[in-house]
This record gives structure tokens, C-alpha cells and sequence, in this order.
């Protein structure tokens, strides 16, 4: 559709510049520019403006497909004249991590998740595209873990150290017709290098790019816009034609839909091969804005044309809003206060390690935002291009995060030891890749900074917020602290920072006022409770694993497991209700990121090996919502609530804590076999209510009721012997694109058709058709089980099968079995 309306964009123009064009009141400023046009002009020269050749002008594409790959290190293949013929072959995104082994002994440690890391090597043969001689060609990596090398032919063209930097090197040339080779070492063998998993690979997409030798510079566009619907705009236009061209500039508004609203056009314009930066200034009458509700956004088309020709058309999508963080009545979208109610994400995607799958990112939002979540933080990293692409779509708040160390070191071989070369371009690279997105809100340009304890944090801290001021002034600058005595605290003694990031320290919220007068305030991470989906124990008071810095921990179980009662959480944090309560409480709090949405991978505390992955998600590493999830559901969003834990089979006679989180009602009422067991109302605070009931197997009944009305109704019955395998399809349409995903739960079912909540049966998958298994998972945090495989216990009655599509239209059928249990099978259309 977009591409239709280009061809038509010449006439759309004469249509337009009779009607609206002078409407648009556009502000015609161009930096260093001597024949620019006036309006009147302009409109003149427009209306005679021919309709343009429909050549493609640019394009970018997938560089993903015919890799090799070697797992080792094997410095001649940076040569052409290597033999690769041995290697591997895949596609890209790829997390070589992700494919092996658990072992303790692993260099990245339980804490990086206890995978293998290492040195690999990636080679690929392409032919250059249609040209390349006359234009320039660019390779694009979104961002590879870490320390990627890269030739072509042979000749290098550079280092990137940080792995979540997005980065590219102008090949032209380079290439040559025919057959050229590119090759990329990624060298992540100095371990441990993080305190989470990394992933290791090119685990990012790749892209081509071929464009004129004039055209818009990479991450060239920079659109600002307020709710008045003031469009600011700037272009970067390079030549590297080694002489001065002169060209026709037009920049175009249109909307979602795509109907053109606004237009300027610039003729006659000289650009030297220093190259050329211009602005603009378009009015949107009555701009739709971008909000959590309605994420809509505008895109801004520049085109630019040399003797009819068109050299360049270049998009930029943007949104209209406004934000606010003050400091009495916290953070405002679009003049309207509310709360943020945040999650921190790190980058994996559970059992598909770190490589990148848009859907998987897609799929985890939609979970979140199912809970209530209208932010995200991006922890502690700049995370792949599409998830703010998702973001934008799916009216999510991002906090933007560069960085977790600065020049002191969290682990041995972390990024501290790049950040001296590398800050500056780091940082920038992140803003200058990021700031047309609607979705972020925040700049972070730091977590937990160990120069917050040291003065050198002062000046760290001015030059940070410099570069990035330099590049955005529309979006204030944060960084994630934890001193909390502000004369100690270096970075905020900076006093550059636009709003106080605190970490945890939940009792701190209420005087933060009086202690930091003036000051704005976002609870940047909060929490750090400790779950396992579907084991309970109950404790009389919260318990606080590990108890301090200094004891070792001791407690806890056998199982490698934590209630999910919210009744644990380390010590440093604070319980899900515990945080939520302060949170909530006080209009200053700008609103509060959650530690976190998702288990991860890595940092398993407090458990030793075989943990290897986090429990402070309020849903597992698999997908599945921990019991918390509806005490946010319930608090966060509007809609009916009503969740009772836990499941209902326990030794007769035994005492049972039974909590219903609910909303939208003013009692629950339990039943026991038919027999009430009481009404209960949420008390003063509360945000669960709870019942003792000794044990007895049957139906345990939970009634939520709005003045006397019933408004929802959930059972849970004890459980049979397993007996049948379930498996439920999150999506039973995909698209035969190579990269869609199906999730499959699997559940174990007793004869009546209830989830067995113990059960921990081993299934097997069979697939045929035109699809694989991408990964395989349970939630359980000390499985040391393979992600890429085609079986799984399932864990507490549950587990998950990834399912990808080929690029052959068809379908994708799985059979699970299970030794003693009625086998199943689902079907899944692919198009
Ligand atoms: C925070 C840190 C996070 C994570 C968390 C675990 O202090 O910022 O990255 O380590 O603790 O509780």
C-alpha cells in the first residue's frame, strides 16, 4: 500500500498544493543554505512538479539468510580464499549460548546462566547488489554479542566491543561483481562479562542497505512533536559524490492511514560534500495523538530528487504527545496524569536464548500489557530496534537504558573495560538510533552506577547527560540509584540529572518530598521478590533471601523453589504487595519499574546450582503467569479480577492459606464443597484477601459479588492422577515467513479434565509438516534440561513448545506423548 502511494505522490502533490499546502504553514529554515525557496515559490514550483519515476530509491534488506557458522576460533576465514565448506550453515538472528549445555563450570558462571560462551565465527557469500559501483552500500547490524570483528574480501572494517550496540560499516568499496565474502568474529570468551545472560553471536538481524551517494545519513532524521501538533523536524543529508550537487527536497506528513497532510518542498537546494543538515516546521491541525490507548503515528517522508530523478525517499514514522514528570503530582501523558506501571525486561527470550524473534518480543508485551503494564525499562541495555518498534505499535513507555557500568567494573571482564574508547559513541549511537520513537519517554544512562559512591561520578555524570542533551533535549535524562543519602550520592550530586531514579528503598517514597525538595521522582526498580509458578509455602512473616550481605543462605528448600505467595523476597527488595502499597499511595511517585516482568536468565539468586535462572518474574521463564500477575491485574487494570490460589491438592486435614486477589466488587465468598467458608472484603490497604481452610479434597469455589450481584466465579478442584495431555495454541494461524512463532502450552490432565498441578511428566514432541521446534521450556528456574529439544518434563503441570514456521505455506502438526497418558496432537495453518 505504501509503495502504491508513492508512485502516486507527484499527483497526490498538485492535488494537495491547491487546497491545503498553504494551510500547512510551513516554516522554511535550511541551515547553510543559499537558494532555498520562499512559500510562494515553493507553491509554484510545485504545481508543476511532474509525477517521479517509481525506481527504487533506496533499500534495505534482510542479510539474515546463507550463513556459516564455526563454534571456535579460526582467524584464517577472514581471508576469501578460506574453505568453510565444513561449517555449519543457519540463519541469523543466532545465539550459539543458547544451543548448549548447562554446566556449573561453564566461564559465564550459574549467574550468566550457566551456558557456554566463547569464540565464533560467521561467514557468508553474497553478490554485491544492482550498481554498487555508483551508490553506497552499507552493512547494518542491529547488534552482536560481543566484540564483533568484520571483514569483506578480506579487508577489515572494524571492532564493535559492546554487544548491544547497533552499528554499520559502508562496504562499497569493498565489493566487487560477482562473489564477495564477508566474515565476522565474535569473540564473548572473557568471562564473566555480565551479571545476567548475554547470549552469544550475531543474535541481532543484519541488513543491506544501498542508497544514491545522496540521500538521508544513517539514523539522519530527528522529528520532534508536541500536542499543539508542532512537528519539528531535521535531516542530515550526505554527498559523498566528492562534488557539490544541487537537488529538490520535499518533506512530506501523512497519516496512518496514509492520506498526505502536510508537504514543504525546497528546490534548488546545494548540498556540499560536507553535507547538509536541514529543518522544517509543519502545524498538524488537530493531530491524533500518540497515547497508551491509541499509539498512532504520523510518518514523514523525505524525498530527494535530482533532474526528475528521485535519489532518495526516506521514512521516518513519529508520534504527537506531550509528557510531563512533576514533581508534586508525578509523570503525565498528554496532559493526563497516571501512574507508570512499569516492568524491567532484560533482552532473552527464555528458551530462545537472546536471538532475536519479533514475535517472541511481541508475544511477551502482549503478556505484560494483559497485566496492566503501560511501561517498560529496557534493563540494563539498549534493546533490539523492533522491540520499540513494537513498543510505538503497542502504546508502551519506554525508559531507554545505555548502560550498567560505567569505567568500574561490576564483573571481572564487563563492559568497564570498553567504556573509556567507547562511551561517547555508545551513547550517542543510542539516542541517534532511538529518538523518533514515540514509546520512550526516558534517557537512563545508567543502572546502579558504582560512581554514584565516588566523586568521579560528578563529572561522568555532566558528560553523559552533555551527550545526550546534544542529541535530544525533548526527554529528560535518569539514571538508576541506590545511595539514598543524597550528600553521598555523586551522581546526584552532579545535579544534571532531570529526575531522581531510586532502586528499591520502598520506605524512602513517602519523605522523598522533604528530603529532595523540588526534585522529580521515578521508582526506577522496585521489588525483587522471589517466585516459582505453582509451589506455595506459607511463613509468618516475609521472608528475605539471602537475609543480608553478609550471611550465607541457608534457608529455603529443597525444591529450588520460592512461594508464590508473595512471601520472599531478597533482602535488598521487598514483596510485590509490599512495593505496590508505597507506590500507590503517593502522587510523587511517577510511577514504578517492577524487578521484573519476565524470569531470565542468569542470576539465579538465592539458590546455587542447579539454578540458573532468575525468580523475580511475575511470570516464568516459559510464559506463565506466577500467581502475583492478578494481584497486578487486579490493581492496574479496569478489568474484572477474580484469581484464587493455590491449586487444591493437599494432605487431608492440613491447613491451607487461601488468597483471592480480586476488583470491581465489594466481597468474595469461598466455598468448600458446596459449604460457604465466608465472605471477605479487602480491609483498609489490602490488595488480597485470605482464608485457613483445613484440606479436604472437592471444589473449592471463590464468588466475587458487586452489591449483592455475582460478577465472576472461579473453582479449583483437586486433581486426579494424570491421564491426558492438553496442548493449547496461542496462535493457530502463523505466517510461512521462516520466523513465526506458535507458543504451545502443554498441560497434564487428570480423567476430569483437571490440570494436575504436581505433575511433572516427561513429553515428547513429534512434528511434521512445515515447521520445527524452536525451543522447548517448563519455567523451572534449576532445570537443567536443553532449550533445543524435542522433550520437556513438564513443571508443575505445565510446560511449552515453541513452534517456528518454514517459509513453505502449510502446516505445523505436534504430537505430544507421555509415558501412561493419552497422547495429543494440534494443528497449526501456516500462510
Ligand atoms: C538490582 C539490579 C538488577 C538485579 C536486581 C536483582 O540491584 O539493578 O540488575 O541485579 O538487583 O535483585
Amino acid at each position: 500500500m505504501l509503495k502504491f502511494r508513492y508512485r502516486i505522490f507527484g499527483l497526490m502533490l498538485i492535488v494537495f498544493l491547491t487546497s491545503s499546502y498553504c494551510e500547512a504553514r510551513s516554516n522554511l529554515r535550511t541551515k547553510g543554505l543559499d537558494g532555498y525557496c520562499n512559500k510562494i515559490a515553493s507553491c509554484l514550483a510545485m504545481t508543476t512538479t511532474t509525477v517521479y519515476p517509481t525506481t527504487e530509491t533506496r533499500t534495505r534488506t534482510s542479510f539474515n539468510k546463507d550463513w556459516k557458522f564455526f563454534l571456535g576460533d579460526e582467524p584464517g576465514a577472514k581471508s576469501p580464499a578460506f574453505i568453510d565448506a565444513k561449517w555449519r550453515k543457519l540463519t541469523l538472528p543466532h545465539d550459539w549460548s543458547i544451543e548448549g549445555e548447562f554446566d556449573e563450570k561453564n566461564p559465564a558462571k550459574p549467574e550468566g546462566g550457566g551456558l557456554p560462551t566463547g569464540i565464533g565465527w560467521y561467514r557468508k557469500e553474497f553478490t554485491a547488489p544492482a550498481n554498487f559501483e555508483s551508490r553506497l552500500i552499507t552493512i547494518e547490524f542491529d547488534g552482536v554479542y560481543k566484540n564483533s570483528e568484520v571483514w569483506v574480501n578480506g579487508k577489515y572494517l572494524g571492532k564493535r566491543p559492546y554487544g548491544y550496540a547497533s552499528f554499520s560499516y559502508e562496504i562499497s568499496k569493498f565489493l566487487k561483481a560477482g562473489k564477495n565474502i564477508i566474515a565476522v568474529k565474535v569473540d564473548n570468551s572473557a568471562q564473566p562479562d555480565a551479571r545476567w545472560y548475554s547470549g552469544s553471536g550475531i543474535y541481532r538481524n543484519v541488513w543491506l542497505t544501498s542508497t544514491a551517494k545522496v540521500a538521508v545519513a544513517k539514523w539522519g532524521t530527528f522529528v520532534t512533536a508536541d500536542q499543539s501538533g508542532r512537528v519539528e523536524f531535521q535531516a542530515q543529508i550526505q554527498n559523498k559524490t566528492l562534488k557539490m550537487q544541487t537537488v529538490v527536497i520535499t518533506n512530506s506528513v501523512f497519516t496512518a492511514s496514509g492520506k498526505l497532510i502536510a508537504s514543504t518542498i525546497q528546490q534548488n537546494v546545494k548540498i556540499d560534500t560536507s553535507g547538509l543538515e536541514i529543518d522544517r516546521v509543519f502545524d498538524v491541525k488537530d493531530p491524533v495523538l500518540w497515547s497508551i490507548e491509541n499509539p498512532y503515528q504520523y510518518t514523514l517522508v523525505t524525498k530527494i530528487v535530482q533532474n526528475g530523478k528521485i535519489l532518495d525517499s526516506y521514512e521516518t514514522k513519529f508520534g504527537i504527545r506531550s509528557f510531563n514528570f512533576d514533581v508534586e503530582k508525578g509523570f503525565s501523558l498528554n496532559g493526563k496524569p497516571m501512574k507508570l506501571l512499569g516492568v524491567c525486561l532484560h533482552h532473552d527470550l527464555g528458551a530462545l536464548g537472546a536471538a532475536v524473534n519479533v514475535r517472541a518480543m511481541e508475544r511477551q508485551l502482549e503478556i505484560m500489557k494483559e497485566m496492566g503494564v503501560n511501561a517498560i525499562r529496557t534493563a540494563h541495555n539498549p534493546p533490539a530496534p523492533e522491540f520499540l518498534d513494537l513498543c510505538d505499535k503497542m502504546g508502551l513507555l519506554v525508559m531507554d537504558e545505555a548502560f550498567d557500568m560505567w569505567a568500574k567494573k561490576k564483573t571481572k571482564n564487563d563492559y568497564h573495560l570498553n567504556y573509556p574508547e567507547w562511551h561517547k559513541r555508545d551513547l550517542e549511537d543510542m539516542i541517534l538510533r532511538d529518538r523518533n520513537h514515540p514509546s520512550i519517554i526516558l534517557w537512563s544512562i545508567g543502572n546502579e552506577i558504582r560512581e554514584q559512591f565516588d566523586s568521579t561520578g560528578i563529572a561522568i555524570t555532566k558528560e553523559l547527560v552533555g551527550i545526550v542533551k546534544n542529541l535530544d533535549k525533548t526527554r529528560p535524562v535518569i539514571s538508576a540509584l541506590t545511595e539514598t543519602d543524597s550528600t553521598k550520592n555523586f551522581i546526584y550530586q552532579a545535579k544534571a540529572l532531570d529526575v531522581y531514579g531510586l532502586n528499591y528503598n520502598h520506605k524512602k517514597y513517602a519523605d522523598f518530598p522533604k528530603n529532595y525538595p523540588g526534585v522529580k521522582f521515578l521508582a526506577t526498580e522496585t521489588t525483587s521478590a522471589l517466585e516459582t509458578r505453582g509451589f506455595y509455602d506459607t511463613a509468618d512473616t516475609v521472608r528475605r533471601w539471602p537475609r543480608d550481605g553478609k550471611t550465607k543462605f541457608t534457608e529455603g528448600n529443597k525444591e529450588w523453589s520460592a512461594s508464590s505467595y508473595d512471601n520472599v523476597s531478597a533482602y535488598w527488595g521487598s514483596t510485590h504487595e509490599e512495593t505496590w502499597k508505597e507506590a500507590k499511595k503517593y502522587d510523587h511517585v511517577s510511577g514504578l519499574f517492577v524487578w521484573t516482568g519476565f524470569d531470565y536468565l542468569g542470576e539465579p539468586l538465592p539458590y546455587p546450582w542447579p539454578a540458573r535462572s532468575s525468580y523475580f518474574g511475575i511470570v516464568d521463564l516459559a510464559g506463565f503467569p506466577k500467581d502475583s500477575y492478578y494481584m497486578y491485574q487486579s490493581e492496574w487494570t479496569s478489568k474484572p479480577v477474580l484469581h484464587i490460589l493455590p491449586h487444591w491438592n493437599w494432605e487431608t486435614g492440613k491447613s491451607v492459606e487461601v488468597w483471592a486477589y480480586y476488583n470491581n466488587a465489594d466481597e468474595v465468598e469461598l466455598y468448600l464443597n458446596g459449604k460457604s467458608l465466608g465472605k471477605k472484603s479487602k480491609q483498609k490497604d489490602d490488595l488480597h484477601v485470605l482464608w485457613n481452610v483445613n484440606f479436604e479434597p472437592g471444589t473449592l469455589k471463590a464468588v466475587s459479588r458487586k452489591n449483592g450481584k455475582d460478577v465472576l466465579v472461579r473453582e479449583v478442584r483437586t486433581a486426579g492422577a494424570p491421564a491426558k495431555i492438553e496442548l493449547i495454541a496461542d496462535r493457530k494461524n502463523i505466517k510461512a515467513d521462516g520466523k513465526d512463532l506458535s507458543f504451545i502450552t502443554v498441560r497434564i490432565l487428570d480423567e476430569a479434565g483437571n490440570v494436575v498441578p504436581n505433575a511433572d511428566n516427561l513429553v515428547d514432541f513429534k512434528i511434521e509438516g512445515n515447521g520445527f521446534i524452536a525451543g522447548v521450556d517448563n519455567g523451572f528456574q534449576a532445570s537443567l534440561e536443553p532449550f533445543k529439544a524435542n522433550y520437556r518434563k513438564a513443571f508443575h503441570g505445565l510446560c511449552l513448545a515453541i513452534l517456528q514456521s518454514t517459509e513453505k505455506a502449510g502446516s505445523i502438526k505436534l504430537t505430544a506423548d507421555a509415558k501412561g497418558l493419552a497422547s495429543s496432537s494440534i494443528t497449526i495453518t501456516t500462510k
